[in-house]
């Protein structure tokens, strides 16, 4: 299995991704809607499906006569089995899901943490069938250049100097459109949205969690200090502190044809 830094056996990563979903599922719901390929009876995959709730609704989407596929390394956090719905195990990097037979292929919050994007995306391409949709949805990074006060902005200057080492591109969102674009797709377009957050909010907990699910790689990288760690642990939970984090970037393209 390739190397994941926030594998699903670390304590709290169910946790994790149900914050993920809650957060996040709204958002790709609402571009998949936009899109108008989802219906009874179409068929979809899903890429690094996570503990699988936008398969789940997928599924319900597709019903009746649809399947959606959701693949991941790891499907252990996946508890939902419901018709229409197929699990697969598997590693987008190595191969295409199918060939040619999917309206909607989407992947959220993926990408970044793969080694070979450019395989991954073009193996996701190579699933659509004519006129299907490509739908990434991927962070960017760029607000943190800006946060307030000084001691985030030099946590995350720490926490970008880990991922670099880790192999994470947290700055990804901004090359979907032209990767797109490279692969032929068609009708390629896209928008960033930025959640505005404070201490104690669902944000704020979504990152103490992930940090303390990181903290030993993280201090031991030598990128960040405990003291580092601990002080922005303090503005997580301070509801005074607002902060802006992550463009996610949510980009669409056809395949040629249909
Ligand atoms: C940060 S989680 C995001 C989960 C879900 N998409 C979400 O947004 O809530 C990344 C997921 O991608 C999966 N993943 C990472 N690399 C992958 C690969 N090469 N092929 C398939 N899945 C992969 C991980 O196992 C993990 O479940």
């Amino acid at each position: 299995m390739p190397a994941y830094v926030l594998g699903h056996r670390l304590r709290g990563e169910g946790a994790r991704l149900a914050l993920m979903s809650e957060l996040l599922d709204p958002m790709h719901r609402r571009y998949i809607d936009a899109l108008g390929v989802v219906k009874p009876g179409a068929r979809t995959l899903e890429v690094g499906c996570g503990n699988g709730s936008m398969s789940a609704w997928l599924a319900q989407r597709v019903s009746p006569g649809g399947t959606a596929v959701a693949v991941d390394l790891d499907l252990s956090l996946v508890q939902v089995r419901m018709p229409g719905l197929e699990l697969r195990s598997a590693d987008i990097v190595a191969g295409p899901a199918e060939r040619g037979t999917f309206d909607l292929v989407t992947a959220r919050a993926v990408l970044h943490h793969v080694a070979d994007a450019e395989a991954a995306i073009a193996n996701m391409v190579a699933g659509l069938k004519a006129g299907g949709a490509l739908l990434l949805i991927e962070p960017d990074f760029l607000p943190v250049s800006v946060a307030e006060p000084r001691e985030v902005r030099e946590f995350w200057d720490g926490w970008l100097a880990w991922s670099r080492e880790r192999g994470i591109d947290y700055f990804i969102g901004r090359t979907l459109a032209p990767r797109m674009a490279s692969l032929g797709l068609t009708n390629i377009s896209g928008t960033a949205e930025i959640a505005v957050y404070n201490g104690g909010s669902f944000w704020a907990d979504y990152w103490i969690d992930t940090i303390t699910e990181l903290r030993g790689d993280l201090v031991s990288s030598g990128k960040l200090d405990e003291p580092l760690v601990d002080k922005f642990l303090e503005y997580c939970a301070d509801s005074n502190w607002w902060t802006q984090t992550i463009a996610f970037t949510a980009v669409h393209g056809l395949a040629q044809g249909g």
